[in-house]
């Protein structure tokens, strides 16, 4: 294939991960084949089969793919069953240095209210009506990385367990200029939200945050928010949101807040992005945010659309694709206006179809999407 192709790596990893990635695999495929997008596809071992048959969660030869790759399609990470291996060896398959190896600190995860799904949600149908927000997580930095880290055992044989959370005023700069731009090609608003009330690190990020609007982005409607009062207001008033700009730990929390909005976190995609180097490449890490979900894996029902929507937003990030993108996101609302749903969205008493049944109905609804 040409080298002008875009290199994605499919990394299916654990739980339903293989599953759904495999429904993603086909989809791209149909782009690649029917629509003449320029992919090349290759797929890796990770996590727990790559622990089975390499005895490493991260073979050499799938890091050395990751750098090489356009965008990984990341599929899920994390079971119980890699407990018992060696910690160095958990921590060199871990989706955590994967993030920060790629540096991709902008972590978009957007929520839109399906018409057809506005009674799956948990939330009243006019709370959700008309929900269309993107979150932008800080994805590198703060608690999930922050020194000094352990538990550790005090001398009067207590045990102490310590995170550091911790952001440095060009941490802080760059993704709020990824959410200042990103919100000048929607409603032209974003919340920031921390805890300035209690931490520095959260009067820093707000001191930052106000330095960046006001010396280049003063056009862009601003908001600080508290993250507790921007957890109650999801549920309250979703629909005053338009770009949230938050660190890593509160965009975890509140995002999977936020994912209830759309009914299930099997609709959520995400997108992970750094910055553009001096050629213009931009690394990209594409992934569900739903996790491994263990009890379900292996049996056939979980929602692939998760991890196609994130497709969707490969064709737009790292493709440049908008048109590819919508119309993806056309065949997958068809595909729920007629009523498919899988186990996670169907309603009490009613039949839902498996991830297979919805991966080809997705592939159906884009020949005429
Ligand atoms: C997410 C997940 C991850 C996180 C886990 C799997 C480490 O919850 O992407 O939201 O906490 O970042
Ligand atoms: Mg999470």
């Amino acid at each position: 294939m040409s080298s002008n192709s875009y290199r994605l790596l499919i990394l299916p990893g654990d739980g339903i991960g293989p599953e759904v990635m495999a429904e993603v695999r086909r989809v791209a495929e149909w782009f690649r084949d029917r629509r003449k997008l320029p992919i090349e596809l290759s797929q890796r071992r990770f996590g727990l089969e790559a622990w089975q048959a390499d005895r490493t969660l991260m073979p050499e030869e799938t890091w050395s793919e990751i750098q090489r790759a356009d965008a990984i399609l990341f599929g899920a990470s994390g079971l119980s069953e890699t407990r018992d291996i060696p910690r160095e060896e958990r921590r060199k398959g871990s989706l955590l240095r994967l993030r920060k190896a790629l540096d991709v600190f902008a972590n978009l995860r957007p929520i839109k209210a399906n018409p057809a799904l506005l009674d799956a949600s948990s939330l009243r149908r006019e709370i959700v009506d008309g929900v269309d927000m993107v979150f932008v997580r800080e994805l590198t930095a703060g608690v999930y990385f922050g020194e000094p880290r352990g538990i550790e055992t005090l001398p009067d044989g207590r045990r102490r367990g310590v995170n550091t959370h911790t952001y440095t005023s060009d941490q802080i700069e760059r993704v709020a200029r990824a959410a200042f731009e990103l919100a000048r090609n929607r409603r032209n608003k974003v919340h920031s939200v921390e805890k300035s009330n209690v931490m520095e690190a959260g009067l820093l990020w707000r001191e930052v945050v106000t330095q960046v609007h006001a010396a280049d982005y003063a056009d862009v409607e601003l908001h600080h928010m508290l993250a507790d009062n921007c957890a109650m207001q999801l549920i309250r008033a979703p629909r005053q949101f338009d770009v949230i700009v938050t660190d890593n730990l509160f965009g975890d929390v509140l995002s999977d807040c936020g994912a209830m909005i759309t009914g299930s976190l099997g609709m959520l995609p995400s997108a992970s992005l750094s910055a553009r180097d001096a050629d213009g490449r931009r690394r990209a890490l594409y992934e569900p945010i739903h996790g491994s979900a263990p009890d379900i894996a292996g049996k056939g029902i979980a929602n692939p659309l998760a991890s196609i929507a994130s497709f969707g937003l490969c064709l737009r990030e790292t493709l440049g694709e908008a048109d590819e993108a919508a119309r993806l996101e056309r065949a997958v609302d068809a595909v729920l206006a007629k009523g498919l749903r899988t186990a996670d969205l169907a309603a009490p008493g009613t039949t839902s179809v498996s991830t297979k049944a919805m991966g080809d109905a997705v592939l159906t609804a884009l020949e005429t999407a």
